[in-house]
């Protein structure tokens, strides 16, 4: 049907298998160290934070991992999420590209964030964990997972960035609601969260902070509570990738092929989860679709970051890998889209960027809500702040495909929905939205302080 706009599967075509990129990556992945010695990580010390089997997904390098029967059933009380061709927004746009996005705020938590909460509270359960701690940015992730523990049983602690527990009090309440207990990080509850108020009683928190708390918490528990992150490592990347495998379908559906591929980038997770199945037709098959990451001017790690071993977190007690960061010290501008304002970037994404497997490009703030209102009054959806930054570039693609005369498919995804961030809708509304570039000798500064790695760097 030529004028289609929703492209939706059966249910019986939920995947069955997540991918792993590491499978196919042609880049040697840079070993993860300890932060106490700078050697190595075994899976022992790993195991203190994390249950056995996601620390074997986390080095897997098989290429489709089966996805348990618990996770699927609950994966369909909302996938597959729907692939929408953006036919109003393309029309107010007067642009001859194709826009499609996937639709991922359709998840009980109203983001990507469920598709990895799920099968790590799931995992955790079947390795006799009693109680999780993580840390939350904009309060996606937090939901998500206590959402996930709830299913499972599970308690959950979360240490929220503080600028975001007080911009976003209905988050804070929607975790309570599933049964979690929520800290505004930092707290005066762990021994980094009392040395960063000495320093600064005013701290608006970081998520390197906030995760230096959970982590502190699980490490410090005698084996009660383990540790959650719903980012940045292998095995997260890798549950995100049903996003991906489904529009692979769709697109397929909608007898298009994407020529560029989008998502907002803060640890990675949501583009890896769209981007890596596209990647792994690139790699294996001989598709030429580029790759884009876009991440705000505020935390640009990609785009003014350094290739470096660094902390993951600011309190320098979760494991060093090799990624772009601005620095674990960095605390970032309070921008709105505050699942973005993390320091580093996912490993393997990093050494793709490195690679020039995919692109990067970094957005301003007040552009960004330009285009969330926009994506709004037209395609009726209020995105989430990180999502938009998604949309503001697939509308600058669409754009440029005009200018040049071209036809150009653009597929993006649509992390989450805006629903908890009205009071950032209502700075932009009334002209107090700022933008914020980061400042480039801050680089300098905090690259001083970069772990000294011997090993093959
Ligand atoms: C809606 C939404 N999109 C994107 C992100 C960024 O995270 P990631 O890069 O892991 O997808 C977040 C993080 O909290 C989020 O809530």
């Amino acid at each position: 049907m030529s004028d289609q706009t929703r492209f939706t599967l059966n249910e019986t075509d939920l995947p069955k298998f997540w991918y792993n990129v590491m499978a196919d990556s042609p880049v040697t992945p840079a070993p993860v160290l300890r932060p106490d010695t700078l050697e190595p990580v075994t899976p022992d010390f790993l195991s203190v934070l994390f249950p056995m089997e996601l620390i074997m997904q986390e080095v897997s390098t098989e290429r489709y991992i089966e996805i348990p029967e618990e996770v699927r059933e609950i994966y369909k009380l909302y996938r597959l999420t729907p692939l929408i061709r953006a036919r109003r927004l393309e029309k107010a746009l007067d642009t001859p590209a194709h826009i499609y996005y996937k639709n991922e705020g359709v998840s009980p938590a109203g983001s990507h964030k469920p598709n990895t909460a799920i099968p790590q509270a799931f995992y955790n359960k079947k390795a006799g964990t009693k109680a999780l701690t993580t840390e939350t940015g904009a309060g996606q992730w937090g939901s998500a997972l206590a959402m996930a523990c709830n299913f499972f049983g599970l308690d959950l602690e979360v240490y929220m960035v503080k600028v975001s527990y007080q911009q976003k009090p209905y988050r804070r309440i929607m975790m309570e609601t599933y049964g979690s207990q929520v800290f505004a990080s930092p707290t005066d509850l762990t021994n980094f969260g009392r040395s960063v108020l000495q320093q600064d009683p005013n701290s608006p928190g970081s998520l390197g902070i906030a995760i230096s708390e959970a982590v502190e918490v699980a490490a410090t528990s005698g084996g009660k509570k383990k540790y959650s992150l719903g980012s940045v490592l292998n095995h997260v990347l890798m549950h995100q990738s049903v996003i991906g495998e489904e529009a692979l379908k769709q697109m397929d559906l909608a007898n298009e092929y994407p020529d560029v591929v989008i998502g907002c980038v803060g640890g990675g997770s949501n583009f890896a989860g769209i981007a890596y199945p596209f990647l792994h037709e690139n790699l294996k098959n001989g598709k030429r679709t580029r790759l884009l990451a876009v991440e705000p001017t505020a935390t640009p790690s990609l785009t003014k970051g350094v290739y470096a071993f660094d902390y993951g977190d600011s309190a320098k007690m979760a494991p060093v890998v090799k990624m772009y960061t601005l620095g674990h010290g960095f605390i970032p501008p309070s921008i709105h889209a505050g699942g973005l304002r993390y320091h580093g970037m996912a490993p393997s994404l990093s050494a793709f960027y490195d690679a020039g497997l995919i692109e990067a490009v970094a957005v301003r703030q007040k552009p960004t809500f330009e285009a969330a209102v926009q994506f709004a009054r037209t395609e009726g959806i209020i995105p989430a702040p990180e999502s938009a930054h998604a949309i503001r570039t697939a509308m600058d693609e669409a754009l440029d495909a005009k200018k040049k005369g071209e036809k150009r498919v653009i597929l993006f995804n649509l992390s989450g929905h805006g629903h908890f961030d009205l009071g950032a809708y209502e700075a932009f509304l009334n002209g107090k939205l700022e933008d914020y570039e980061h400042p480039g000798e801050a680089i300098q500064a905090a690259m001083s302080d970069l772990p000294k790695v011997s090993v093959l760097a």
